[in-house]
């Protein structure tokens, strides 16, 4: 069967945005995110729905942990869609169907007014979301990493999701203790352009190579100045600890890429599965623009994606 990608953007959007209209005037806060972030959304979704089966067969206990997870809403910049929100990671995850539910949900996230907000939108959503054992409190990056070790243990399965705003709190260090544990698998938004342009700023001595250098573990970023490339060692170093490796662009707009999800597992059937998942490199942002428009009657369909 042919793979339309507007239409498989279109839809998951359309379904998604249907389930948060009761919040979606909240006023309450809302998370960094534009239409690009979309794409994101889609791939966290796309995963769990493959994951989740796996797990099941292989673990008594799987968690979703959501290392940086936001208020639970986005906005988007365009004038004409102000009044319109989409859900990010953490909602994204609950409104997965029942048969797509990890055991236990952990939601964490530095911002105390965040983890409110989300919590006061879960509640709101209790009739779509079901029954899901969830915590939602707040903690930075390295507690979230030491509960996670603590958690840790026979037949126990993770999948991390890690969202930062930019690199500068993701230390190598607390990388490799989430990346060590064999059964955790590990979605991250590496930012490919913060890094890149926070990498010419540097001189090798002055504080900007500092967090480079926390954030790789190393000098290895001193090689190179080309986001791909940036992008590509981080990657590797990965792929020491994880069999399988992938990356998937997210393009702002045209051809400038803003940041790479980088997925790595150690699971053969989880690995396939987001192989397959290279199909999503065809969503582009635009397309997905144009989902959100027809979706929240902002225009008519589309024509130029047929
Ligand atoms: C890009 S937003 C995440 C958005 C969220 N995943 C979503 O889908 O809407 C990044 C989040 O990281 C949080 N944050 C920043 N530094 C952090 C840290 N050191 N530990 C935990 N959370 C942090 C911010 O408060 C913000 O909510």
């Amino acid at each position: 069967m042919s793979f339309d990608p507007y239409d498989w953007a279109k839809i998951r959007v359309e379904n998604l945005i249907s389930k948060i209209d009761i919040i979606k005037k909240d006023g309450l806060k809302l998370s960094p995110g534009d239409m690009w972030s979309i794409k994101k959304f889609l791939i966290i979704s796309y995963c769990i729905g493959g994951f989740v089966p796996i797990f099941r067969k292989y673990f008594d206990k799987f968690y979703y942990v959501d290392t940086h997870c936001g208020a639970g809403l986005i906005k988007f910049s365009e004038p004409e869609l102000t009044e319109e929100r989409f859900p990010g990671s953490s909602l994204v995850s609950l409104l997965k169907s029942n048969d797509k539910s990890f055991s236990e949900y952990f939601f964490f996230d530095e911002d105390e007014e965040s983890i409110k907000t989300l919590k006061d939108r879960i509640e709101k959503l209790s009739d779509v979301i079901g029954s899901k054992i969830i915590t939602a409190e707040k903690k930075e990056f390295s507690q979230s990493v030491n509960m996670i070790e603590e958690l840790n243990g026979f037949k126990k399965a993770f999948l991390v999701v890690i969202d930062p705003i930019g690199f500068k709190e993701i230390k190598w260090e607390l990388m490799q203790r989430i990346l060590a544990i064999d059964t955790s698998d590990v979605i991250f938004t590496f930012m490919t352009h913060v890094v890149a342009r926070h990498r010419s700023n540097c001189t090798l001595d002055n504080s900007y190579g500092r967090s480079l250098s926390e954030f790789y573990g190393d000098k290895s970023w001193e090689s190179t100045t080309k986001g791909e490339e940036l992008m590509a060692i981080y990657k590797n170093k990965i792929s020491k600890f994880k069999k399988f490796v992938y990356d998937i662009p997210v393009f702002q707009s045209g051809n400038q890429v803003g940041y790479h999800i980088i997925i790595a597992t150690n699971s053969k059937g989880a690995g396939n599965i987001v192989d397959s998942a290279s199909k999503i490199t065809k969503v582009k942002t635009e397309m997905i623009g144009g989902g959100v428009k027809v979706v929240t009657n902002k225009t008519h369909e589309i024509s130029e994606f047929f």
